[in-house]
């Protein structure tokens, strides 16, 4: 499913990547069976080098090297690797392996007995292994809270790696997922183990419910429990995509219309370019992200948010284990919730309109990280490796994906009726009422409504609304806030089930050691959603950003919105 990528690398003009991409149109015709899948793998990484040499200059920092896992770290959450290291010396570079029966990660809901019974005993192997194991789950946990800017600093830098809120956010949980998945096998002695994936994105009324967390993740006799979670994450109960983490009172049929509006945002409408859907880049120097991608935020982040419990006490702060950075590896939902993200970055790739190609930029595929191998022995592997899932050897069985047409027929996606409906002089009574952003405002509790003018009409690229230079005066805190388009009297009871919601901001604070970088945008598709209201006509859009009420309300600031057009690729 995700294996025909590079079927979905679309060539553009320009020299360079139209031969690139023909080299690409050559390869994707080759068939992948285990033989041929060697040569593919060999003539793919050729290409990638020569990729390396021929994409645009690079950027002022370059790709990520790989980090020394044992030795690099410095972090004071105590998330270092275990030492002395004990696994093969030396790091080798990650290769495919061609002969490894393929994995099928499978729907959560739908495991049968004796697939439920295989994941206890590998999470209950994993759990037993000693804490100088880096395979061990406390070590897969401190693994993660290691990559979420907690200590590993490269020479010169200032500031710790951080592989969220930027463009690394996909591939490196794809890494995370690949060598937990083979450590689970290797436990097993069962190399066609595969992670199941919680479907929490399929909106089906019947039991077993694929959106709520599966009852066997409950058994507290399991090793698949963990006792930090909120109550209200636990069947009957259905996901709130559309969460700011505890409990809600929306129904669980106005869950599923939300859920599937959000899903058709982020992916469909709000996601359609490299830099909107995987996020902005992130390399060697820059400290933290540049901005996560619509998928990142919302809803993979606040899925974490709500699965945590609320309640969980310091220092673990609210939301431990799965709304903490730090801890959220831990909980074997993790990876049931990743592997779902891995599996919708596949069909991502699939979907119709704009740019669904992965960032062509060298710093993005060259960049390397360093993980444990089934065996835990170090290895690193390279952003371009993680990019075809058949030769990694899995795939995901199919699921139902109603939110490509966002709940509805397919050609009636923009007929679902706007929760402010306007007649056209109200529009333009409102765009001319409305002034002009100005650093001076203040997001509060107070939802705050301005006016941008949209750019000259280009046909290339999509048209986004950027944010920048965000003040958020106690980065402790965590920040929020929802952006609708001419909604001026929306309030925060309004959420991702209006047509007008284009997008969330969430800003969790990391206990770690990075600040917030200043540089980090917030962006979001803006000329897919106005076609999708009817108001593709207008100069100046109307944009209101909400806070949720809660104990991060500040008084927000931010120097800059504008309207561009994203031409990533
Ligand atoms: Cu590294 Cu879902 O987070």
């Amino acid at each position: 499913m995700c294996s025909s990528w590079l079927a979905h690398s679309r060539a553009r003009p320009g020299g360079r990547r139209r031969r690139r991409m023909k080299v690409m149109d050559q390869l994707r015709r080759v068939p992948i069976s285990a033989m041929k899948g060697v040569i593919y793998a060999a003539v793919l990484s050729m290409v990638f080098a020569w990729t390396e040499a021929t994409t645009r200059p690079r950027g002022p920092g370059g790709p990520m090297p790989a980090a020394n896992l044992p030795e690099d770290c410095n972090t004071l959450e105590r998330c270092c690797m275990p030492k002395p290291y004990t696994g093969t010396p030396g790091i080798r570079q990650f290769e495919y392996e061609p002969n490894l029966p393929i994995r099928v990660r499978r729907p959560a809901h739908l495991l049968t007995k004796k697939e439920i019974a295989r994941l206890e005993k590998g999470y209950k192997l994993m759990r037993a292994l000693p804490d100088t194991d880096p395979r061990s789950l406390l070590n897969q946990m401190n693994l993660h809270c290691l990559y979420c800017d907690n200590g590993l600093y490269f020479k010169g830098a200032d500031y710790p790696l951080e592989v969220h809120n930027g463009w690394f956010f996909l591939p490196w949980h794809r890494m995370f997922l690949y060598f937990h998945e083979r450590i689970l096998g290797e436990l097993l002695g069962d190399d066609t183990f595969a992670l199941p994936y919680w479907n929490w994105d399929n909106p089906e009324a019947t039991e077993p419910l694929p959106n709520a967390i599966p009852s066997f993740y409950w058994n507290p006799n399991s090793s698949l429990y963990d006792p930090n979670r909120n109550i209200c994450s636990r069947p009957p109960f259905i996901v709130d995509l559309d969460s700011i983490g505890g409990c809600t009172n929306k129904t669980a049929d106005f869950l599923r219309v939300q859920n599937t509006r959000l899903q058709y945002t982020q992916m469909v409408l709000g996601g359609d370019t490299p830099a909107l859907f995987y996020g902005m880049p992130y390399r060697l120097g820059d400290f933290g992200g540049g901005g996560p991608g619509t998928f990142e935020d919302q809803p993979h982040g606040t899925i974490h948010a709500w699965v945590g419990d609320p309640n969980a006490e310091a220092p673990f702060r609210p939301f431990d284990d799965m709304g903490n950075f730090g801890r959220s590896a831990f909980d074997p939902v993790f990876y049931a919730h990743h592997a779902n993200v891995d599996r919708l970055w596949c069909l991502w790739t699939h979907l119709r309109g704009g740019k669904r190609t992965y960032p062509m930029d060298s710093d993005f595929v060259t960049s390397q990280f360093s993980f444990y191998d089934h065996k835990g022995n170090l290895v690193k592997m390279n952003v371009s490796q993680t990019l075809d899932t058949d030769l990694l050897r899995y795939k995901f069985e199919d699921s139902p994906t109603p939110w490509e047409t966002n709940g509805v027929a397919a050609g009636n996606e923009f007929n679902i009726p706007r929760c402010n409906p306007a007649s056209k002089s109200a529009v333009n009574r409102l765009i001319a009422a409305t002034p002009k952003h100005s650093s001076k405002d203040i997001l509060d509790i107070t939802p705050l409504t301005f006016k941008v003018r949209r750019p000259a009409r280009s046909s290339v690229g999509t048209e986004v609304l950027e944010i920048s230079g965000l003040q958020i005066p106690n980065i402790t805190l965590q920040a929020h806030w929802k952006a609708f388009l001419f909604f001026p009297q929306v309030n925060f009871t309004h959420g991702a089930i209006c047509p007008e919601f284009v997008g969330t901001y969430n800003f969790i604070p990391h206990v770690g050691q990075a600040k917030y970088n200043p540089k980090r945008v917030w962006r979001v598709a803006v000329g897919p959603k106005l076609k999708a209201l009817g108001l593709d006509h207008v100069k100046s859009v109307i944009v209101t950003l909400v806070q949720p009420p809660g104990p991060w309300l500040q008084d927000i600031k931010f120097t800059k919105a504008k309207i561009l057009y994203d031409t990533s690729g």
